[in-house]
C-alpha cells in the first residue's frame, strides 16, 4: 500500500514514520509513505501557499492552485482510491474507518493548516474528510500520522505476530483484556491464577469476561454498538 501526505510542514512527519513498526513495514515494502511539501507546487516567488480570506475573516487560508496543481501531478503517476482532507470537521476516524483505508491501494492525505483550504478544494478535489477527535490541532499534520499509523499496522505482515491487530481493543467494539508478563508475582500483586493454569479454555473465557466488564466500565456505548450487531 502506498500513502502520500501532502504538508506545508514535512519536517513535522519526519519523526513518526522511521520508527518501529511504521519503519519495519516500509524496510519489508508492505507500505510506502511518501510526505511532499505542498510549496514545491507553488508558483509564488516566495513559495507562498496561503492567503487571506475574502469577506474580511481573521486568518489565513491555503489557496486552491498549489494543492490542485499537487493533486493533479500525483493523480496522473497513480490512481488514489481516496483523497482525505484532515479536518476537525471531517467524519470521526475509528478502527471501523482504518481497517477500510488499509484495504486500499493508494490514499493520499492533504494537511490542513490556518483557517482551513479555499473551500472549492473541499468541494472538487477531496473525496472524503476525516477528524481525529473532538479537539482542534494547530495542523493536519499529526492526523495524519495517527491516520497513518492506524492504517500501517493493520496491514498483513507489518506486526511481527498477525493475529494480534485482530485482538485490538476496538476491533469488536470491546476493550482488549488486560496483559501481564513476568514476574508473575510483584510486591505482593498477583496476576490472575487463571493464566497461568494453561487451561486455554478457560484463559479465552476470562479475557472475553473481562473484555466485556471494561467495555462495560469505561466504554458504555462501545458495548452497545457491540451488542447491536
Ligand atoms: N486539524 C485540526 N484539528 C484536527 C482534528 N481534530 N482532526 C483532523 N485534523 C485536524
Amino acid at each position: 500500500m502506498r500513502i502520500d501526505i501532502l504538508t506545508i510542514l514535512p519536517g513535522l512527519l519526519n519523526g513518526p514514520f522511521h520508527h518501529s513498526i511504521l519503519k519495519r513495514a516500509q524496510e519489508k515494502n508492505i507500505a510506502e509513505i511518501h510526505v511532499h511539501d505542498l510549496r514545491k507546487w507553488s508558483t509564488d516567488k516566495h513559495r507562498r501557499v496561503d492567503d487571506y480570506a475574502f469577506g474580511g475573516e481573521a486568518g489565513m487560508v491555503m489557496m486552491i492552485e498549489p494543492i490542485d496543481r499537487a493533486i493533479s501531478q500525483l493523480k496522473a503517476e497513480r490512481k488514489y482510491d481516496e483523497i482525505i482532507y484532515t479536518s476537525p470537521d471531517g467524519e470521526l476516524f475509528n478502527q471501523s474507518l482504518a481497517n477500510q483505508l488499509s484495504l486500499m491501494n493508494n490514499i493520499l492525505i492533504l494537511c490542513g493548516h490556518y483557517k482551513g483550504v479555499d473551500h472549492r478544494v473541499r468541494e472538487h478535489l477531496i473525496t472524503r474528510e476525516i477528524s481525529i477527535g473532538d479537539y482542534v490541532l494547530t495542523g493536519g499534520e499529526l492526523a495524519a500520522a495517527v491516520i497513518t499509523d492506524a492504517i500501517v499496522r493493520l496491514l498483513p505482515g507489518a506486526l511481527s505476530d498477525g493475529s494480534s491487530a485482530l485482538s485490538d481493543s476496538f476491533q469488536d467494539n470491546l476493550l482488549a483484556p488486560p496483559v501481564y508478563t513476568r514476574p508473575a508475582e510483584y510486591n505482593g500483586w498477583k496476576v490472575p491464577e487463571v493464566l497461568l493454569s494453561g487451561d486455554h479454555k478457560k484463559i479465552e473465557e476470562w479475557k472475553m469476561q473481562q473484555s466485556l466488564e471494561r467495555t462495560k466500565k469505561l466504554r458504555p456505548d462501545l458495548l452497545k454498538k457491540y451488542e447491536d450487531e
